[in-house]
C-alpha cells in the first residue's frame, strides 16, 4: 500500500514559540506517512528547538538564516520556495503570520513564504488574547484570501496558565490537513491548474437547490426577529454548483451580497415563505440547507407599528417555525436523492452535531463553530467539519467560505447516485 504522503516534499517552516517542540513530532508524523520534510527554522525557533535536532529527525539538512553564504550557494532561498509540494508552518507564530500577512522579506522563513507559489498551510500557536487581538484577525482574515489554508488552533490550557484557543493543532491533525491539501490539489485529468476545482460539468443535467441566509420573522410592520448569518456560505454553495454544471435554486433570506451567477434565486423573508419556496422548486438532486432558519417567530405580527405608552412592554410570545430540513428530509416521495445539513454550533459540536443527522434524518451534516471567538457568522472563513449517517467524522482546515462551497460540491457531486 502506498503511504498517503508517499515521496511528496514539504518544506516545513518552524516559528518561534513553546510549540515548536511539537514542530518535531510532527516531522515524525510526516515522514511515517512517506512525506519527505526539509525543516526551516526562524531565529526565534533556536531558541526553542535546535537544527541538529530537526535535521536528524527529519533525514535532511535544517535550513537557518539568509545571510548564510555557504547556504545561499548551495541551496538558494528561492530555490527552497521551489522545490517542495507544499509548505507547512508550524507553530506558526503572531509575529510569523504578521510577517507573510504584510509580505515582509525580513528573515528565511519570511523570503521563502513571499518568493512562493507552492500551497501554505499554517498552524497558528500563540496567547489567547494575541489570537483574538484585532490585528491577528485581520491578517488571518488576508492569509484565507491569499489562499492560505489554516488548521487549528485548538482549544486548551495554555503555557500560561490560562484557557482558549491557541494552542497548536496537534501534530497527526496538521498531517491530516496536510493530507487533505494535496489531495485537493491532485490534479483531476492531469491539468495541474484544474487542481482543487470541481470538474467543470460534474453535475450536469442535475438540479440543486440550496437555502442560504437568515430569515426575517416580524413583530411588526417595522421590527423583525433575525440573526447575524450573512448568507455567504451558501451563496458559495451555490455558486460552485452553477459552475459544475448544476441548474441551481438558491432561495435566500434577506442578505447584503451578489447574486452568485448563474443561479435562479428566490428572494424570501421568514421561514413559512423558505419552506414554501423549498417545496415549489422540486424535485432536485440535491438539497442544501444551508440557511439559518429562524427557529421561532412571534406569534402573531401586529399589522401596525407597536407604540409605547409608559407602560411595561407586552412579553413577546414565540411558536416555533416548521423545520424545513427535516420536512423535507422526511418526504416520502420527491426526497432528493442526496439531503445535506447545516449544524451551527456554539459548543459540543460535534455531539451536537451527530444528534442532529438523526433528529433531522439527513445524509450529510455540515457542523461549523459559529460561537462568536470563531468568527464564522458574518465572517469570510470557514471551519466545518463532514458528519456521515454512520457517525463518521471528517474535519478540514480553515477555509474561504468560497472554497469550502468548491470542495463541498466536488464532495456532493461524488457522492450523487449516478
Ligand atoms: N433548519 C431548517 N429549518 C429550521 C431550522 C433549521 O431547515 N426551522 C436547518 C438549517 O438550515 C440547518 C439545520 O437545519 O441545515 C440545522 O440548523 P441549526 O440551527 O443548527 O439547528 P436547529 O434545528 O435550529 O437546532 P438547535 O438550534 O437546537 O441547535
Amino acid at each position: 500500500m502506498t503511504l498517503p504522503l508517499h515521496n511528496r516534499r514539504i518544506l516545513l517552516v518552524i516559528g518561534g514559540g513553546i510549540a515548536a517542540y511539537k514542530a518535531l513530532d510532527l516531522i515524525r508524523r510526516l515522514r511515517e506517512r512517506g512525506a519527505l520534510v526539509r525543516p526551516l527554522l526562524t531565529k526565534g525557533a533556536q531558541e526553542f528547538v535546535t537544527p541538529l535536532a530537526a535535521a536528524a529527525l527529519a533525514g535532511e539538512r535544517a535550513h537557518t538564516d539568509l545571510f548564510d553564504r555557504a547556504e545561499e550557494a548551495d541551496i538558494g532561498h528561492i530555490k527552497l520556495a521551489r522545490d517542495a509540494d507544499a509548505i507547512v508552518v508550524a507553530p506558526a507564530t503572531a509575529s510569523l503570520m504578521a510577517r507573510m500577512a504584510s509580505g515582509e522579506a525580513s528573515d528565511l522563513a519570511a523570503t521563502v513564504l513571499l518568493a512562493t507559489t507552492l500551497p501554505i498551510l499554517i498552524a497558528p500557536a500563540m496567547n489567547v488574547r494575541m489570537w483574538q487581538h484585532p490585528a491577528t484577525r485581520r491578517n488571518l482574515a488576508t492569509l484565507l484570501g491569499d489562499g492560505v489554508q489554516v488548521v487549528g488552533p485548538n482549544d486548551g490550557a495554555m503555557a500560561e496558565a490560562e484557557f482558549g484557543p491557541g494552542r497548536l493543532a496537534e501534530p497527526t491533525e496538521i498531517a491530516d490537513a496536510v493530507e487533505s491539501m494535496l489531495a485537493a490539489r491532485r490534479p483531476a485529468s492531469g491539468f495541474g491548474f484544474l487542481a482543487g476545482r470541481t470538474e467543470a460539468g460534474a453535475l450536469t443535467g442535475r438540479r440543486v437547490l440550496v437555502t442560504s441566509g437568515p430569515t426575517h420573522e416580524p413583530i411588526d410592520p417595522v421590527r423583525y426577529l433575525a440573526n447575524r448569518s450573512s448568507g455567504r456560505q451558501g451563496h458559495a454553495i451555490a455558486a460552485a454548483a452553477a459552475a459544475a454544471g448544476a441548474e441551481v435554486t438558491l432561495v435566500s433570506g434577506p442578505v447584503a451580497i451578489p447574486d452568485p451567477s448563474g443561479v435562479r434565486v428566490v428572494r424570501v423573508e421568514t421561514a413559512r415563505e423558505m419552506l414554501a419556496a423549498v417545496e415549489a422548486a422540486l424535485p432536485a438532486d440535491i438539497a442544501v440547507f444551508t440557511a439559518a432558519v429562524g427557529d421561532w417567530r412571534p406569534a402573531e405580527a401586529k399589522g401596525a407599528k407597536i407604540k409605547k405608552d409608559g407602560t411595561e412592554p407586552a412579553p413577546l410570545r414565540l411558536v416555533e417555525n416548521p423545520d424545513i430540513l427535516a420536512t423535507i428530509a422526511a418526504l416520502d416521495s420527491g426526497r432528493p436523492a442526496l439531503v445535506v445539513g447545516f449544524a451551527a454550533e456554539t459548543d459540543a459540536v460535534l455531539e451536537n452535531a451527530r444528534q442532529k443527522i438523526a433528529r433531522k434524518r439527513c445524509d450529510l451534516l455540515v457542523a461549523n463553530d459559529v460561537s462568536a471567538e470563531s468568527g464564522v457568522m458574518g465572517g469570510t472563513a470557514n471551519t466545518v467539519h463532514l458528519i456521515g449517517r454512520d457517525g463518521t467524522v471528517e474535519t478540514w482546515p480553515t477555509l474561504d467560505k468560497d472554497e469550502v462551497g468548491r470542495r463541498l460540491v466536488e464532495r456532493f457531486a461524488a457522492l450523487l447516485p449516478r
